[in-house]
Formats: structure tokens, C-alpha cells, sequence
């Protein structure tokens, strides 16, 4: 049996389609999302994951209609605001991942106040990814790189995957041991490329707003049946048990 997950990492995938479902409009399968993502917040602080790193808003999801977008700023703005004071009382460290310079000041402002506000809390590690995408992360760390190598400060020969670990957005959290997608589609849609190369990965056709505690737990359950065997024999892993 494999130890339950330390970091769980989630694309939070439906809110339109439950919309869709109930004769509504998108945003109110977002606000339905927000609530859901409420509820697997504080199951992860039950169970003590130690990270839970969550796609709110994708480096592609500019393409979607203007007002969509609007509203999901909107919306990440209340949310974090409303959802603070909770967050920080339940020991909550919140960090955002992603291309941050691109979003409104009113949403830039909400995003400092959370980190700095829970940056020395030391339960639940939240990372909140918004225009995060997984090619985006890594041009970056290459960009900070090349530019280290060209100022002599490090040499090509020394670039190691960590050296890359270290220049990515999550460079100090656990590898995501489990990833789970809701919402039916089996893609990454350019998340955390780097970092879940040994994930193990996890669909479900619940619709975010519909996932819950329970449903995780079931996942988690199905997580720990699994053998990780990192290249090794199955009996290499057995033997090391
Ligand atoms: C995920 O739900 C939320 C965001 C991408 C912000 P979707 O909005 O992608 O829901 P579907 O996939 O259209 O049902
Ligand atoms: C991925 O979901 C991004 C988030 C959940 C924030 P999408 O619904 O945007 O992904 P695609 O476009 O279907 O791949
Ligand atoms: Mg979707």
C-alpha cells in the first residue's frame, strides 16, 4: 500500500457543463466551483495533505469570452477576499502560481494581502494556479537561467534538473503525488508540466461543483492500491516495503 498523498494537485474541470446542465449561465457553475473548491480545501486539512495545488484560471483561458473572463476576475477577487480570514485561521499558506503581472490591480492587491498575509502559516499549503501554464513556467526558468549563465553567475555545465526545479514557480513543495482531473477530459491542458512526470493520475467524470470530500477519499483510496515504482520491478519496490 503507498502512503496517502502529500501534494495533490487538481485541474478543477466542469463548472460549465454543470451550468449547462441546470439551464444556468457559465458563472453560476463558477460560483457553484467555488463552493466545492471550499469543501476539498478543508477535507485537505483533515486528512493533513501537506500541499494542495489547484488550475483556477489557465494561461489559454484568456481565449474565452470577454465577459467570461471578466467574471472569473470578479469572482477570484470576492473569493479570496471573503475566503481570507478562514484560510489564515486554519493555518493556510497561500501562494499563487502562474504569469501574475497580466491581471486587473484590484486582483494583484487580493493576491498580495493572501501571501503575505498567511506566509508564515505552516499547515495546508494552498497554491492557487492562475495563468499558470506549464510551457510558460518553463520558458521562464529558462529565461532566468540563460540570463544567470550570460552574467557568468552560473556555468551551462552546472544546470541540473534541480537547478531547472529551483527556477519554476513551485521550487520548495513536495513532487504532486496524485492529480486528479474532474470533468470527464483526459488531458493535462498544460499543467504543471514539469512537475508531475511521476504523478499518478487520476480522472473522474463528476463535475467540479459536484465533487466532494467523499469522492477524493475515494480517489485517495484507489491512490494508496497503486504500486509506484519510479523505473524499479515491482519486487524491487516489494522488497524495499
Ligand atoms: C473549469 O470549468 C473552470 C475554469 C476553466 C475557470 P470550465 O469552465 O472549463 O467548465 P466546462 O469544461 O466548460 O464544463
Ligand atoms: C483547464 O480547464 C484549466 C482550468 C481548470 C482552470 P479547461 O476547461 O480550460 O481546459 P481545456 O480547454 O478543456 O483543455
Ligand atoms: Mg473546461
Amino acid at each position: 500500500m503507498t502512503d496517502l498523498p502529500k501534494h495533490i494537485a487538481v485541474i478543477m474541470d466542469g463548472n460549465g457543463r454543470w451550468a449547462r446542465q441546470r439551464g444556468l449561465p457559465r458563472s453560476a457553475g463558477h460560483q457553484a466551483g467555488v463552493k466545492a473548491t471550499r469543501k476539498i480545501v478543508e477535507h485537505c486539512v483533515r486528512l493533513q495533505t501537506e500541499a494542495l495545488t489547484i488550475y483556477a484560471f489557465s494561461s489559454e483561458n484568456w481565449r474565452r469570452p470577454e465577459k467570461e473572463v471578466n467574471f472569473l476576475m470578479e469572482l477570484f477577487i470576492k473569493a479570496i477576499g471573503s475566503e481570507l480570514n478562514k484560510l489564515h485561521e486554519n493555518n493556510i499558506r497561500v501562494q499563487f502560481i502562474g504569469e501574475l503581472t497580466k491581471f486587473p490591480d484590484g486582483l494583484l492587491h487580493e493576491i498580495k494581502l493572501a501571501t503575505e498575509k498567511t506566509a508564515q502559516n505552516t499547515g495546508l499549503r494552498l497554491n492557487i494556479a492562475v495563468n499558470y501554464g506549464g510551457r510558460n513556467e518553463l520558458t521562464n526558468a529558462m529565461v532566468q537561467i540563460a540570463a544567470k549563465v550570460e552574467a557568468g553567475e552560473l556555468s551551462s555545465k552546472s544546470i541540473t534538473e534541480d537547478v531547472i526545479l529551483q527556477h519554476s514557480w513551485l521550487p520548495d513543495c513536495p513532487e504532486p503525488d496524485l492529480f486528479v482531473r474532474t470533468g470527464g477530459e483526459q488531458r493535462l491542458s498544460n499543467y504543471l508540466l514539469w512537475h508531475i512526470a511521476y504523478t499518478e493520475l487520476s480522472f473522474t467524470d463528476t463535475l467540479w461543483p459536484d465533487f466532494d470530500g467523499d469522492e477524493l477519499d475515494k480517489l485517495i483510496e484507489q491512490y494508496t492500491q497503486r504500486q509506484r515504482r519510479f523505473g524499479q520491478t515491482g519486487e524491487q519496490v516489494q522488497a524495499s516495503e
